[in-house]
């Protein structure tokens, strides 16, 4: 149970957090996307994200936050420079909090520390992309003041899916 004592923490992942990422990955992408995602589709995404690719990605020095509360991992972020280049120079590539953390709070404060990390690397502007679905996701960044700029579709086997592009000056 949190409590006024659980202390958080943002911190860069290290290679000893891998499996509990790989745990974290699995628990916030199937309450995220079970019914949106294809299940055959969602099933493959998680079983590839393996302790074993969660230390490569940290020891290959990939920019990825930690938000740990007391001693558990209940979050990550990933972010770096834009994956298309354009007017928004920073992106946030994925930010999960664990269902049972989140709505109180943690997931603002990855999402600032997102920000605080991008300004460090003079990266202007910020986007984000989310699945049209994920109604939670577009509520959090329209009310953190993010505004849509772009769609884009992917696929899922034969099904097609709607990405909504967030930014912020
Ligand atoms: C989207 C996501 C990252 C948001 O994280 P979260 O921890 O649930 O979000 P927060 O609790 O910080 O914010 C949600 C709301 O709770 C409010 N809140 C509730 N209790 C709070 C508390 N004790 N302290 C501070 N804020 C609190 C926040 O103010 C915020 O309200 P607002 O958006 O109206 O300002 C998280 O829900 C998640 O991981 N979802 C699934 C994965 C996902 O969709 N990721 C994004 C993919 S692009």
């Amino acid at each position: 149970m949190l409590g006024e004592s659980s202390h958080c923490e943002i911190r860069r992942g290290l290679p000893a957090d891998a499996t509990a990422l790989s745990e974290v990955f699995r628990a916030s992408w199937s309450n995220a996307y079970l019914g949106i995602i294809p299940h055959l589709h969602l099933d493959s995404m998680i079983r590839r994200r393996t302790p074993d690719w969660w230390g490569t990605t940290i020891r290959s020095g990939g920019e990825l936050l930690v938000l740990q509360v007391s001693d558990i991992v209940a979050g990550y972020a990933t972010m770096g420079a834009a994956r298309t280049r354009g007017t928004y120079e920073g992106e946030i590539y994925e930010l999960y909090v664990s269902p049972t953390y989140q709505g109180i709070g943690f997931g603002e404060r990855l999402f600032e520390a997102c920000r605080y990390h991008l300004d460090g690397r003079q990266l202007c502007g910020l986007i984000v992309w989310a699945l049209a679905d994920n109604a939670t996701a577009s509520d959090f960044y329209w009310r953190r003041g993010g505004r849509p700029v772009g769609m884009a579709f992917e696929r899922f086997g034969r099904t097609k899916l709607k990405k909504i592009a967030f930014a912020w000056d």
